[in-house]
């Protein structure tokens, strides 16, 4: 595993490994991590494109490094990679918690900012924030405006 990989990633979210996790070699089955990544990636766009109208457009090929048993504790990060006029490209790494070893890489998750009829819309940013100052107010499916 090479540190310099995980550079500027933050690790939000820890998963334990539970037994309705694993595949039938008694291993972490691969569909759990990509749905908990698509998860994770979903959050990380609605945070950066302020927008909860976000789609899974792209993900490339998957490198998984290394497995994980029942019990273990592992940790994704994601970190963006470009800002398109429309989308945002991420990378991700997933990792065991305990040993530090790369269980997976991701070099690009790309998520397409839509409007209400599900277009490509500009979300007019091109880099990173780490606060919540572009936290959607507007819900979309109750249209509520939260202001607290
Ligand atoms: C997302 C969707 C609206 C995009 O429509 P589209 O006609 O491909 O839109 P565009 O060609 O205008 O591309 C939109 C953006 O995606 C990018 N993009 C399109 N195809 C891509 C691909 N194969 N790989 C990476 N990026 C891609 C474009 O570069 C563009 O980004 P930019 O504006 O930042 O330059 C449409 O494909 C869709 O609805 N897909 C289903 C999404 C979904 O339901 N996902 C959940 C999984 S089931």
């Amino acid at each position: 595993m090479a540190q310099t990989e995980d550079m500027g990633i933050n690790f939000h979210t820890r998963k334990w490994v539970k037994p309705e996790d694993l595949n039938a070699n008694g291993t972490l089955f691969g569909g759990s991590l990509l749905r908990w990544i698509d998860e994770e990636a979903a959050i990380y766009a609605i945070i950066q494109l302020g927008n909860y109208r976000v789609v899974t457009k792209f993900i490339s090929e998957i490198n998984f490094e290394a497995s994980a048993q029942q019990g273990d504790l592992i940790e994704m990060g994601l970190i963006a990679t470009h800002f398109g006029r429309t989308s945002l490209t991420m990378r991700a790494v997933v990792r065991n918690m305990i040993t530090r070893r790369t269980i997976l890489t991701i070099d690009r998750i790309v998520f397409v900012n839509v409007d209400e009829e599900g277009r490509p819309t500009p979300h007019g940013y091109s880099s990173i924030t780490y606060n919540r100052d572009r936290m959607p107010t507007e819900h979309p499916q109750t249209g509520t405006i939260r202001t607290v």
